[in-house]
This record gives structure tokens, C-alpha cells and sequence, in this order.
């Protein structure tokens, strides 16, 4: 999919995949120099980082295990209420393991917060976070975040494993939506 089949639902390109490239081969980068010599696990959170971590797992060259969490934000509405639920766990047991949680996007933080204290709950060597996106005027909790590609405008963004209403999911590249598409003008 590209802007093209978007037609008019597309309001603009925010970040060309050119640039989403670039940026998560100097994350690889700093990954690779960070965890040289250690066992990784990189952890994806379902959906919206399957294609951070696809990229970012063939950029690194330190070898890594991955694995999957689906957790759900639940409460009215589309924002994020901070009381979540595990959709699918870990298959591995992380108790000594390094850990590095894989995101799209943080955005008021709250998924993350509540996510790290239960990850670190079960006694990781190290846990630690790479989002290719964050929104630094939308944080509601404070998070401390080692790898951040790059920070965004609070508006909703859509591409490269994130959705509106499950679609958009396979663009290469982070766009904004019309507003017609949110039944706006
Ligand atoms: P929080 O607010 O808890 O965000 O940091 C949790 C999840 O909400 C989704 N999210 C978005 N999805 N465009 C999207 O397609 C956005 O602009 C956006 N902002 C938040 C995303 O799944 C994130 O992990
Ligand atoms: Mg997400």
C-alpha cells in the first residue's frame, strides 16, 4: 500500500519511509553497541509494532530471541484508560533474561507504565524500551525510554503497523488521516 491508494483519505506524509528507514538502522546501531555480548529478547507489542520490530530485528546484528504481548487498553471511548489486559503473554520466562520492549508508539504512556511494572515484576536482568514513536505533549505518566526514534505532534498518526479503525496498518510509511475519514468535513 502506498499514498496512492489512499486517494483523498490522506492528509499528509509525516514521516517518508526513507527517513523511518534511516532511524531505525541508528536504533540498531545503538542497540547492537548496548547489548554486545548478552543474550537479548526483544519483546513486540501486537499490533502496532510488528513492523518496528520486523525492521528492526534484520537491522541489528546482535542475535536476538523475540517474542509477543498483546495487551488492551480498555475503558470508553478511543483514549487510553491505564487498566489493562493481557490479550496473549509471553511465552518466555524472562527471570534473568535482558529485555528490550518493542513499541510503535507511546502516547500517553499509560499501556507502557502499567506494561513495565509487570514485566519487571517477574525479575528481568534488565528491561528496557525502544518506540519508534512518541508524542511528548500527550504524556500522562512520566516513562523512562532508552531508544526513541522520533517524537511527534499530539495528533493521531496512521502507518508502518498503526491503525484507524484496523486499516492503514501496511503503509511504509507515518501519515495523517483527512478528517473525513473521521466523519469531520
Ligand atoms: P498510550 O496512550 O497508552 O497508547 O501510550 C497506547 C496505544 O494506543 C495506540 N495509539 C495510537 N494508534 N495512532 C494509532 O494508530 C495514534 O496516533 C496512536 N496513539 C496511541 C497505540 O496502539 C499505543 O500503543
Ligand atoms: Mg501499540
Amino acid at each position: 500500500m502506498d499514498a496512492a491508494d489512499m486517494g483523498q483519505d490522506l492528509s499528509s506524509v509525516l514521516i517518508p519511509e526513507e527517513d523511518l528507514q534511516a532511524k531505525i538502522k541508528e536504533l540498531a546501531g545503538k542497540i547492537d553497541a548496548d547489548y554486545a555480548g548478552k543474550d537479548l529478547l526483544i519483546v513486540g507489542v501486537l499490533k502496532g509494532a510488528v513492523m518496528v520490530m520486523a525492521d528492526l530485528a534484520r537491522a541489528l546484528h546482535v542475535a536476538v530471541h523475540m517474542d509477543w504481548m498483546a495487551v488492551s487498553s480498555y475503558g470508553a471511548g478511543t483514549k487510553s484508560s491505564g487498566v489493562v489486559r493481557v490479550l496473549k503473554d509471553l511465552d518466555t520466562d524472562i527471570a534473568g533474561r535482558h529485555v528490550l520492549v518493542v513499541e510503535d508508539i507511546i502516547d500517553s504512556g499509560l499501556t507502557l507504565s502499567w506494561l513495565m511494572n509487570n514485566l519487571k515484576s517477574r525479575n528481568p536482568a534488565s528491561v528496557e524500551i525502544c518506540t519508534l514513536l512518541r508524542k511528548p505533549d500527550a504524556v500522562k505518566v512520566p516513562i523512562d525510554v532508552r531508544y526513541v526514534g522520533f517524537d511527534i505532534p499530539n495528533e493521531f498518526v496512521i502507518g508502518f503497523g498503526l491503525d484507524y479503525d484496523e486499516r492503514y496498518r501496511n503503509l511504509p510509511f507515518i501519515g495523517t488521516l483527512a478528517p473525513h475519514v473521521y466523519g469531520g468535513e
